[in-house]
């Protein structure tokens, strides 16, 4: 019998439907799974009369494939991967390719990279993105790894993975390392942030201009048409229509409490730990947070008083404040995939990753959760200028959110008028209005650590990198701190 083109460990849905993707492209797939009744379950069921192939041990799974060797693991993250490699390093040899397609946090892939290529072998940590329907039909991927891996891995994967309109790709190689799963953590992020934007879009609609389920569908149904156009928007146009048996929009059944896996927490993280104002992500963070603390609130808005301020204008008037919340909703995206792309740029230095942010754009263009048309104009931005800093400096980019403004700052003034929150919105405004501060306070700060720490600082009349100390109450010496940053 042919042997498998690749192996893939883990027959839960998504390790099942990616084998059946690829079978479906015209690869043989051998498969393993650690209860192996769910192999014969699978060849029995779903894979019968396919090309794939059942394999009940490692060595096995080994045994029936092309070399080198790959083998894709598509198991829990966590210590379920680092046991899979090391039993995997015992049945494959020099040479032979080892894939986690899991959602692994960054620092395990550049560890467990470093350790597989320290055995001789190459290592890929991929995101895969797009659940399970992306996972059958096209999912958006974004490997790294070992760079000599990824000539092996290129057919199958670009071949499995969604393609936008002009056939291109959604993956291509991302970078060495942990840089896959990094950059599939920023897109998990940057998805946080685009659910909190359209959420807090629903709650100014709903709780301000007290629209029903119905009418915002159809805002939402018409935002979809234009600059906004995408999978985020779409499914929240279909959740607002979606009816419960008794007639009801379901939506409005739904408890307000927001659950989280933890990935957009890794991104905050490392957000903090590359120094990057990665605001509007850590908002939205914070607000599922907020939200989790459901007893807390209603206790609260009972002592304190909840958002009571309605709307007050003429219908041209609402009609006139949607459209200052689409575009408030526009502009605040671009602050987070700004700052999404600067925490990339960042990380990228730090980690020594040779990052490729237009393929980046093109690689959540499709498949993925926040697929969407302003991706589009990101991989244009980089493909113009790849080491464009900030993505606000880009002229397409500049001159749309500067077109934004005077609507975003109508919306983020009512919503604090009428004590409706709006973090996500009104911590992007304040990013925009910093960012582009020429003189920000932190002369009083610099002030302020010397005189209560001695921690010195640099005069703007003196150049940079000249430290100077002040001896504020005229008794606390001259000596300095030694200057540090953090
Ligand atoms: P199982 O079917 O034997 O539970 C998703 O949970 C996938 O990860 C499943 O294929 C599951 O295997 C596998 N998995 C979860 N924890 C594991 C562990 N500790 N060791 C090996 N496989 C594990």
């Amino acid at each position: 019998m042919k042997k498998a083109d690749i192996g893939l460990i883990g027959l839960a849905v998504m390790g099942e439907n990616l084998v059946m993707n690829m079978e479906s492209k015209g690869f043989t797939v051998a498969v393993f799974n650690r209860t192996t009744e769910k192999v014969t379950k699978f060849v029995e069921g779903r894979a019968k009369g396919k090309n794939i192939i059942g394999a009940y041990s490692l060595e096995e799974l080994a045994a029936n494939l092309e070399k080198p060797r790959r083998v894709m693991m598509m198991v829990k993250a966590g210590q379920a991967v680092d046991d899979f490699i090391e039993k995997l390093l015992a049945v494959l040899e020099p040479g032979d390719i080892i894939i986690d397609g899991g959602n692994s946090h960054f620092p395990d892939t550049i560890r467990r990279c470093k350790y597989v290529e320290s055995k001789g072998l190459l290592y890929i940590g991929t995101g895969v993105s797009g659940g399970e329907e992306g996972a059958l039909l096209g999912p958006s991927m974004m490997p790294g790894g070992s760079p000599a891996a990824w000539p092996y891995v290129k057919p199958i994967f670009q071949a499995i993975c969604a393609h936008v309109a002009d056939g291109s790709p959604c993956c291509d190689w991302v970078g060495e390392g942990g840089a896959g799963h990094f950059v599939k953590m920023v897109h998990n992020g940057i998805e946080y942030g685009d659910m909190q934007l359209i959420c807090e879009a629903y709650q100014l609609m709903r709780d301000y201009l007290g629209m029903s389920a119905d009418e915002m569908h159809d805002v939402f149904a018409e935002w979809n048409k234009g600059e906004l156009d995408s999978y985020l928007i779409e499914i929240t146009r279909d959740i607002l229509a979606y009816k419960d048996t008794d007639g009801a929009p379901i939506v409005d059944k739904i408890l307000d409490t927001a659950g989280q896996k933890g990935t957009g927490k890794w991104t905050g993280i490392a957000a903090l730990d590359e120094g990057v104002p990665l605001t509007l992500i850590g908002e939205a963070v914070f607000a599922r947070c907020l939200s989790a603390m459901k007893e807390e609130r209603v206790a609260a808005s009972g002592i304190l008083g909840g958002c009571t301020e309605k709307f007050s204008g003429t219908c041209e008037e609402k009609k006139a404040f949607i459209e200052n919340i689409r575009c408030a909703l526009l502009a605040s995206k671009i602050i987070s995939y700004a700052q999404g792309y600067t925490l990339m740029r960042t990380a990228a230095k730090t980690y020594g990753w040779n990052l490729n942010y237009g393929g980046i754009a093109l690689m959540w263009r499709g498949g993925c959760i926040i697929r969407s048309v302003f991706l589009g104009k990101i991989k244009e931005a980089y493909d113009k200028n790849p080491e464009l800093s900030n993505l606000l400096l880009d002229e397409y980019f500049k001159d749309k959110i500067l077109s934004l403004v005077p609507s975003w700052r109508k919306v983020v003034a009512s919503a604090a008028m009428a004590g409706i929150p709006a973090p996500a919105f009104s911590s992007a405004l304040e990013y925009f209005d910093g960012y582009r501060c020429e003189k920000l306070p932190a002369n009083l700060l610099q002030a302020q650590r010397d005189y209560f720490g001695a921690h010195t600082y640099e005069r703007l009349d003196s150049p940079r990198g000249q430290f100077f100390h002040t001896n504020w109450t005229g008794h606390g010496g001259d000596t300095s701190a030694s200057t540090y940053t953090a």
